[in-house]
């Protein structure tokens, strides 16, 4: 009987200590944290802050529900849970570090009620401030109120403290982005005009606030889901189609400065299943850390009828003669 207790003790023990190790990235299959808990963190973005990655995205958590009074678009929900946080030193294998925002369960008129929607949030450090500031897409269950909020910390993994929502300049805010120069200005980049032009604006010093400085990019193309960087002396600009929660194919654009002009061009994904983003949508571009033309292209593969357990297809980018290129892997680590 002692035996059969000590036992039972040492693997409870070393289940406790064991922890998920991933060899590699496998795009669009379950990925575990460390604790073998699969990652809750769409639509997402990366912070890269002291030699750790931070990796954001939204808690799509429980059911997903199809909006019954909206017939013209497929509006599949499911409650707003906040924005989750993980870090990693390797980009394959990330510690779950908690709620970095947290929803609002009581108040039904808040920006952050669970009834509302809170997409793509992604963060940046301000080193004037010292500050982390994170931008996202917040809206109403109807995506009628296209507003884009903003929360500050002062640590990447948060809390992180929500500030307000604002509309740029009077103009409208749904999918979007942020991107921070080398000079240190940083500019939100947003689908607006109900989708049918994005804009890019600048932000203030602290980046908590859009200034009157802003442009109207992509116009007419019916563009979203903004992943933004910059190679060499170029700017890149990835976006979808829109087209709700299906794919459809990517398409690059490029500029010389981040206010452009901006040139569309062609899809960067090649292959095959180039030609839906491989069953995915772009969220963000990873510049990865000391490569100068090497970055991580990531994507959101939704289950759009079941939205907590869409996948994410993470997959090598590099710039080749001034053109990015993504090429398909069904396993793959970065160097
Ligand atoms: C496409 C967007 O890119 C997603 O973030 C989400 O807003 C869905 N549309 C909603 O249908």
């Amino acid at each position: 009987m002692k035996k059969y207790f000590s036992f039972l003790l040492m693997t409870s023990l070393l289940s406790a200590f064991a922890q998920q190790k991933n060899e590699a990235i496998f795009p669009g299959k379950i990925w575990k944290d460390q604790s073998g808990i699969p990652i809750n963190a769409h639509g997402g973005g990366i912070l890269y802050f002291h030699k750790t990655y931070y990796w954001f995205g939204e808690i799509k958590k429980g059911k997903t529900n199809r909006a019954p009074d909206i017939s013209s678009w497929e509006d599949y929900r499911v409650n707003a849970g906040g924005v989750s946080c993980y870090s990693s030193k390797d980009l394959v294998n990330w510690k779950y570090e908690g709620v970095a925002l947290a929803p609002n369960k009581t108040d039904s008129t808040s920006d952050l009620h669970t009834s509302r929607v809170i997409e793509r949030p992604k963060v940046i450090y301000n080193a004037g401030t010292h500050r982390f500031v994170m931008w996202m897409h917040i809206d109403k269950y109807d995506y009628s109120y296209a507003r884009a909020g903003v929360a500050v910390s002062d640590k990447p993994a948060g809390p992180y403290h929500y500030l307000k929502s604002v509309s740029p300049n009077g103009q409208m805010s749904r999918d979007m982005t942020l991107f921070k120069d080398d000079d240190g200005k940083a500019y939100l980049i947003y689908s607006s005009e109900d989708n049918k032009t994005m804009q890019v604006c600048l932000l203030s010093a602290d980046y908590s606030s859009p200034t009157a400085a802003y442009n109207r990019i992509l116009i007419g193309d019916n563009r979203e889901a903004p992943a933004m960087f910059k190679c060499q002396h170029t700017y890149y600009l990835i976006t979808s189609l829109c087209t709700g929660w299906d794919p459809n194919k990517a398409l690059y654009a490029s500029a010389d400065s981040v206010m452009g002009a901006w040139t569309m061009h062609d899809n960067p994904c090649t292959g095959p299943d180039a030609d839906s983003t491989y069953h995915a949508q772009s969220a963000f571009v990873i510049p990865v850390a000391g490569k100068n033309n090497d970055f991580i292209f990531m994507a959101d593969k939704w289950n759009k009828t079941d939205l907590e357990h869409s996948g994410y297809i993470w997959l090598p980018l590099k710039v080749i003669g001034g053109k990015p290129v993504i090429r398909w892997k069904n396993s793959w680590t970065p160097e």
